[in-house]
């Protein structure tokens, strides 16, 4: 028997896909992957109005307070797991849409390298995709956690964090968040041509914070200044460091401009 909620939830959605709505739940994105680790097929949505171990990257944990939207996408595209480097430009792309469509200024939201999502250059949203490998390196299926910070954001962020809220003046409802979320990233997946992605990668670059700027670069294990040049189609980002060369990144996270340097 379908809840009420989650009629309202699946009726939010594009066709074609299904929700799973639930109060509460440690994870989305741990639910869709126990869901497709058992073979769950695609184009479903997890929600959580809460969860109580929200994941972020890198194995930190994701705040995830009532009155923002958790969700989590399980997806089962025929493409090759080498194939999936350039997603989190699309999945960026998709959160910037809804941001926009929500009200933001379009200027105001950028794209911050891997797959961050800024408002007024603080962080609004957190992207976390996992993917599980089939045989011969073909993808089994996919997980696209998307945190979108409508009310809350924590406070001591390592990078400056916001919400919809605090630089739009207006409470965006939970639910009108996820309709425009669902549909945005439907689309951008249905245009989606893995082995065609110029123009894309154009279209983030066109709105990619930090762009030409010389920016701190942390990895596991190093830290250091260079500029961003930008993304190539591989999805790696070009950096030019202070001695001239060039240097392709895969991994790590870019932060503000150097203090006084
Ligand atoms: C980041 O570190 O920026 C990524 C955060 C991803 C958070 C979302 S919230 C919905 C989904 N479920 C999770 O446990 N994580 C993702």
């Amino acid at each position: 028997m379908i809840s009420a909620a989650e009629n309202e939830w699946q009726s939010l959605a594009p066709d074609g896909t299904k929700v799973q709505y639930f109060d509460q739940c440690g994870s989305t994105n741990s639910l869709a992957t126990e869901a497709g680790a058992k073979g769950l097929p695609g184009n479903t949505w997890f929600v959580a109005g809460k969860q109580s171990a929200g994941k972020g990257r890198r194995g930190n944990a994701w705040l995830s307070e009532t009155g923002n939207l958790y969700s989590s996408y399980l997806a089962r595209p025929a493409v090759l797991i080498s194939e999936l480097a350039t997603l989190p430009y699309l999945v960026s792309l998709a959160v910037r849409d809804t941001f926009i469509a929500l009200g933001c200024k379009s200027e105001s939201v950028q794209c911050k390298w891997p797959n961050d999502v800024l408002i007024n250059e603080k962080k609004a949203s957190g992207i976390l995709i996992e993917s599980n490998a089939g045989s011969g390196m073909k993808c089994d299926f996919i997980v696209i956690g998307i945190g979108l910070n409508l009310k809350n954001f924590p406070p001591d962020a390592r990078f400056p964090a916001t919400s919809v809220l605090d630089e739009t003046s207006s409470l965006v409802k939970v639910t009108a968040a996820f309709r425009v979320l669902s549909r945005a990233l439907q689309q951008r997946i249905d245009s989606w041509r893995p082995n065609d992605v110029g123009s894309m990668i154009e279209e983030w670059r066109a709105c990619g914070w930090g762009i030409g700027m010389r920016r701190e670069i942390r990895t596991n294990n190093e830290s250091f200044f260079a500029t961003l040049e930008g993304v190539d189609d591989t999805g790696g980002l070009s950096l030019r460091l202070d001695d001239g060369t060039m240097r392709c990144l895969y991994a790590g996270e870019v932060f503000g401009p150097p203090i006084n340097h």
